[in-house]
């Protein structure tokens, strides 16, 4: 590994490793990488009692004990919503996917490989649904059964209205699936206020475990109205639910090392105060970071009241000495790594507030970007708040 540039905002993290700025896989803690250093069985005891320990915890993250239950979905996040979709969609159903980014058009291309209709409702990347416009599609378009919208869309980082659009698929006595994966256990989703079906996230965004399983919250009830849904088998949530409900065991290899680390991140997770104290670490991050990135000059995508505290949106400046390569290499030799944009709207460059990352390190990544400017011959006059 090469060493760090000599500079006062150098950075690292507890395992010498430059600090991850982006929406995950992300920096993770020590303890957290040294729970997978054991070799342990996946129809042992030991193991089958952490794995449910897992599970069990997570539908009180949602205020959903007793209503909702967890299946994990071996895999990245795209498994676990790709398991939500193709399980709770019925063969004969339809989805109203609600488009602001790129995890929304996934869905969409999601459904219909598996040959579900869908309906679009889509706007830019930097504006939320028109909750108006979606209601009148509800109302003239019966044959819709289910509606799929993203909590974050961590494509800009823009928080989607995520209880409003649960109340008015309640209203309009349609099914919810959420995608909030690079949300949950960081913004506060309460399942009794906010009704849905099931939502998918996983154990590598805020719950700061490494990849490799993803997992649907889902209604109890709801699950099992699922029966003869499924158009794949690894992929069908209620045949894994029914088989480690009655063994306690997965259906096929389980991520072993992934779920023994998300055990040891999720102690961590409530040791920091659950989604109040994760969340509000993250909220600060971000607080810090656009503070900062603004009156160095950078623009942000999102005007403050749409920007979720995961990952910001920055524009890349006009100014001819701005070379977008050059500023993430010099960024990540000081130990800092960004995220390239994502839209399609605007040429941006985006970067995270999550993982084992503190307003020191915040400090940090703002340092480093000063001193790289100056680098490049790149000043820039402060940018407003929006
Ligand atoms: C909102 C959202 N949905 C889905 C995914 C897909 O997850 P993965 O890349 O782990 O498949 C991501 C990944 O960042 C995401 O942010």
């Amino acid at each position: 590994m090469p060493s760090p540039v000599q500079s006062r905002a150098s950075a690292r993290s507890e395992t010498g490793d430059p600090l991850l700025l982006t929406p995950g896989p992300l920096t993770t803690s020590k303890a957290v990488k040294q729970a997978m250093v054991h070799d342990w069985g996946s129809r042992d005891a030991t193991f089958i009692a952490l794995n449910a320990e897992v599970l069990d915890s997570l539908p009180k993250i949602i205020h959903g004990e007793g209503a909702y239950v967890t299946v994990p979905m071996q895999g990245s996040g795209t498994f676990a919503v790709e398991a939500m979709l193709t399980t709770f969609v019925p063969r004969d159903g339809a989805v109203l996917v609600l488009i602001n980014g790129a995890y929304g058009q996934r869905a969409k291309r999601i459904l219909s490989v598996a040959g579900r209709k869908t309906f679009v409702h889509e706007t830019a990347e930097d504006t939320p649904p028109d909750l108006d416009a979606v209601e009148r599609m509800l109302e003239a378009t019966p044959s819709i059964t289910h509606v799929f919208a993203v909590h974050c869309e961590t494509t800009s980082g823009i928080l989607n209205p995520i209880e409003k659009i649960a109340a008015l698929c309640a209203r309009r006595g349609r099914r919810l699936l959420i995608d909030a994966m690079s949300a949950f256990g960081a913004l506060e989703l309460d399942a009794p206020a906010t009704p849905f079906d099931a939502v998918a996230a996983s154990a590598n965004k805020c719950f700061e475990g490494v990849p490799g399983l993803g997992f649907v919250v889902c209604r109890r009830e709801a699950l099992a109205e699922t029966e003869g849904n499924a158009t794949t088998l690894s992929l069908d949530l209620l045949d894994q639910w029914r088989n480690l409900d009655k063994t306690g065991q997965y259906r096929f290899t389980p991520p072993i090392h992934v779920i023994v680390a998300f055990h040891q991140a999720l102690q961590e997770f409530w040791a920091e105060g659950g989604v109040a104290g994760r969340g509000g670490r993250y909220a600060e991050n971000a607080r810090i970071l656009i503070g900062g990135m603004r009156s160095l000059g950078f623009e942000t995508l999102l005007p403050d009241a749409l920007q979720a505290p995961i990952i910001a949106t920055f524009r890349t400046p006009s100014h001819p000495n701005f070379v977008f390569q050059r500023f993430y290499d010099s960024l990540k030799d000081r130990g800092y790594v960004i995220y390239p944009g994502k839209l399609t709207v605007a040429d941006s460059f985006r970067i995270g507030c999550i993982g084992r990352l503190y307003p020191s390190h915040m400090r940090g990544a703002l340092e480093a970007v000063r001193e790289t400017l100056e680098e490049m011959g790149v000043a820039l006059a402060p940018a407003p708040a929006a």
